[in-house]
C-alpha cells in the first residue's frame, strides 16, 4: 500500500488556504501555488540518495556528500499541474520536463488523452507527477498508467488538495506510488469537485473562467 503524505507545515497551511479564498486572484493564486510547490519539494525531495565525493574548499580538500542515483523528471498533468513545475524546478533546476495532456470529462468524470511527451531517458529518472487537485483520482490514475506503460515505474504523485476517494482510487489502482499533499480534504460532490477545495484549479490559475 502506498503511504500518503500530508504536509502540515503552518507556511504551506496559510499560502493554501489563502489559495483556497474565492476572493483571491489568478495573479496571486499563480504566485501562492508556486510557492507551495517549492516548499513541497523540499519534503517530497527528502529521502533523496547521497554519495560521498571529494572536492577542494578554499581551505583544504574534503570529502563531502552530493545527491546521487536517478535523476529527476517533473511530470506536470496539463493544464494545472503546469502551476506547480517552476516552484519544484527552482530547487531541482537540472529536473528535466515531461507533459501529460489529460481533461476531465464533465459528463462522465472520466479522463480523456490529449497530449504525451516525455523526456527521453524517463524511465531511469525519479519522476514528480504533478497535479493540483486529485478528485475522483481518476486523471492522476491514468496518468500513472500512461508512464508505467512507458517504462516509467518510480513515480511519486504531488498534488495540493486531495479528497479521501482520490487518494483511495490510486492506492488501489497503484499501490506502489507514494501521495504527497498540502491539504486532505473532506469529500467530492456531485460534480466531482473537492469539498471544501479552491474550486476549478486550471481556471482559476490561467483565468479562463
Ligand atoms: C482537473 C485537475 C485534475 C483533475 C482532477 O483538471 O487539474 O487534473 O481535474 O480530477 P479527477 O481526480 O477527478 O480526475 P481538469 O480536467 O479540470 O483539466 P484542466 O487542468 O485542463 O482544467
Ligand atoms: N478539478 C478541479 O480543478 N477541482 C476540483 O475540485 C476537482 C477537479
Amino acid at each position: 500500500m502506498s503511504t500518503v503524505h500530508v504536509f502540515d507545515h503552518p507556511l504551506i497551511t496559510h499560502k493554501l488556504s489563502l489559495m483556497r479564498d474565492k476572493k483571491t486572484g489568478p495573479k496571486e493564486f499563480r504566485e501562492l501555488l508556486n510557492e507551495i510547490s517549492t516548499l513541497m519539494a523540499y519534503e517530497v525531495t527528502r529521502d533523496l540518495p547521497l554519495e560521498t565525493v571529494e572536492i577542494e574548499t578554499p581551505i583544504c580538500k574534503t570529502q563531502t556528500k552530493m545527491l546521487s542515483g536517478k535523476k529527476l523528471a517533473i511530470v506536470p498533468i496539463l493544464r494545472a499541474g503546469l502551476g506547480m513545475v517552476d516552484g519544484i524546478m527552482s530547487l531541482v533546476p537540472a529536473a528535466k520536463v515531461g507533459h501529460i495532456g489529460l481533461y476531465r470529462d464533465p459528463q462522465t468524470l472520466e479522463p480523456v488523452e490529449y497530449y504525451c511527451k516525455l523526456p527521453s531517458d524517463a524511465q531511469d529518472r525519479e519522476i514528480l507527477l504533478v497535479d493540483p487537485m486529485l478528485a475522483t483520482g481518476g486523471s492522476s490514475s491514468a496518468a500513472i498508467g500512461f508512464l508505467k506503460k512507458r517504462g516509467c515505474f518510480n513515480i511519486r504523485l504531488v498534488c495540493l488538495i486531495a479528497a479521501p476517494e482520490g487518494v483511495a482510487r490510486i492506492q488501489k489502482d497503484h499501490p506502489d506510488v507514494d501521495i504527497f499533499v498540502a491539504g486532505m480534504d473532506d469529500h467530492l460532490n456531485d460534480h466531482g469537485y473537492i469539498v471544501p477545495g479552491l474550486g476549478d484549479a486550471g481556471d482559476r490559475l490561467f483565468g479562463t473562467k
